[in-house]
């Protein structure tokens, strides 16, 4: 079976992505994970990615002059490793609309929040804040509106009374994990089906 060559993009800890490459271990799953790219150095994920036999790179943004040049040798990466499809996973940079033209529908973010709510970034603070009883997680597919693409999956979570953003964090956490796998197995079969 030919799999969807997908490459990870993560700025920290990389919990979701681990989830990712958990999926990808089920000979079922339709894509495979062929690279996990962070543009900090420091990211707790790699080291993860890396003892599992995945490719991993840092591509650190600081070192670029413009946003543009950054996205030129991320783009090159991808290339080289002829990545077909992209799940960001934590990756903390706002991409170029150009960059996300040329991903675009191939291209997916998960996003802390029940989306259109609490677009951004302090979701679960806001949403304890404004007194929500709902809360939870989308994955999207990533348009140049920042965590405006259609929503592909979400998960709800009860927000209790005595949550706090740590509390109500992991709530949302664990239906992430279980909901990011499904959608890039969506995907992966949606390039699949796109190349034949
Ligand atoms: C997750 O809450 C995700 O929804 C958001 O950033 C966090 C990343 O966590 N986009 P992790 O690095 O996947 O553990």
């Amino acid at each position: 079976m030919s799999k969807a060559r997908i490459a990870i993009l993560i700025s920290g800890r990389g919990s979701n992505m681990m989830a990712l490459v958990e999926a990808a271990r089920d000979k079922a799953f339709p894509g495979e994970i062929v690279c996990v790219v962070s543009n900090r150095a420091d990211a707790k994920g790699l080291a993860f990615a890396a003892a599992n036999g995945i490719a991993t790179t840092v591509i650190d943004h600081k070192a670029y002059a413009t946003r543009e040049d950054f996205e030129a040798a991320l783009d090159q990466y991808l290339s080289s490793m002829n990545v077909e499809g992209i799940a960001l996973a934590g990756f903390m940079r706002v991409l170029t609309a150009q960059f996300i033209t040329r991903w675009e529908g191939r291209m997916l973010n998960i996003h802390p929040s029940l989306l259109p709510a609490y677009k951004g970034l302090h979701t679960h603070e806001r949403a304890i804040a404004d007194g929500a009883q709902v809360h939870g997680c989308s994955v999207h597919l990533v348009t140049p509106q920042l965590d405006g693409g259609p929503v592909l999956l979400q998960a709800e979570v009860p927000v209790l009374p005595d949550d706090t953003p740590d509390s109500l964090s992991a709530r949302v956490l664990a239906e992430e994990h279980r909901i990011y796998p499904q959608a890039l197995a969506w995907l992966a079969t949606r390039i699949i089906e796109d190349s034949e």
